[in-house]
């Protein structure tokens, strides 16, 4: 365990499950919560959000920082994921002194065998993401999983800009029967409205401006569904990115928002959603809207 102490505020910093899991025997008492925030790391504004959110309504909070290569189907992208301990744990100490950080190395979670395990997900892992990054759920759901199991929280927090993840750690715990609250959390968005992400940091200045592009055509999209079929708002949005060279749209789809089927007409009482995958020259960048 290592406590580093700067401008009075010690954080306690752990590099082994062996020793988080010890320490965390000695903090924990018969009714004491404990809010989780799995990331992997390059922190921006969304996930010390999540963070917040979890020291208000927990007694203790851990987070993690670990680049999970399982859930990562192209390995430049593993490759190329940005890495900033320093700069993380120098933007949760701003934040807070409560902070519990957990920032293991790949032989400590995976012991020698980095594979991810096969999950069902009752089909919730077969559009979108997992059309297109083969493999990627079941390593979000390995990795979810052992870190559920280690840190053993009473509430874990999730940004909605990977709702699909959302949805697959919900389903992951259900089938799992592990005694985990699964927190749903909103986008938090640059000013220009470009959702927040890691990958951000890829972009430069001037594609990160343009990037802006892709939640105005959401909205765009969103207005448009209201009046207009879904093959006619998708041909919208595919219209939208075929006249800008900057950016490669990969997926629009509109699905059903509780079984993430794509859905081909409207009906009445169901809840539909709008997922966006992007390529802004090789970054890849998702985002995702309510439809009602
Ligand atoms: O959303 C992420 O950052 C990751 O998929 C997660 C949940 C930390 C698992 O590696």
């Amino acid at each position: 365990m290592f406590a580093l102490n700067f401008n009075n505020t010690a954080m306690h910093i752990f590099y082994s499950k062996v020793a988080l899991i010890a320490y965390l025997k000695t903090i924990k008492t018969a009714n004491s919560t404990i809010g989780f925030v799995p990331t992997m790391g390059a922190l921006h504004q969304g996930h010390l959000a999540l963070m917040q959110r979890s020291i208000k309504e927990n007694d203790d909070t851990v987070v993690s920082i670990f680049v999970n290569p399982t859930q990562f189907n192209n390995p430049e992208d593993l490759e190329k994921y940005p890495r900033t301990l320093d700069e993380d744990v120098k933007k949760m100490r701003n934040l807070s002194d409560k902070i519990i950080l957990y920032a293991p190395t790949v032989d400590d979670i995976y012991e020698g065998h980095t594979f991810s395990q096969p999950f069902d997900f009752d089909g919730l892992e077969n559009q979108m993401e997992g059309k297109f990054r083969p493999g990627h759920f079941n390593g979000v759901g390995t990795i979810v999983k052992r870190l559920f199991e280690i840190v053993t929280p009473t509430n874990a927090y999730f940004g909605e800009k990977d709702f699909q993840q959302l949805q697959i750690v919900k389903k992951m715990v259900e089938k799992t029967h592990l005694s985990v609250n699964v927190v749903g959390c909103p986008i938090f968005r640059e000013e220009s409205q470009l959702a927040m992400s890691s990958r951000n940091e890829r972009l430069t200045p001037e594609e990160r401006k343009e990037a802006a592009i892709i939640y105005k055509i959401l909205t765009e999209a969103k207005e448009k569904f209201q009046t207009n079929s879904p093959e006619e708002t998708i041909k919208f949005v595919e219209n939208s990115f075929k006249d800008n060279e900057r950016f490669d749209l990969e997926y629009f789809v509109i699905a059903d928002e509780s079984t993430l089927l794509p859905i081909d007409h409207k009906s009445k009482d169901k809840n539909y959603r709008a997922f966006i995958a992007v390529f802004v020259n090789s970054i890849r960048l998702i985002d995702t809207i309510s439809l009602n």
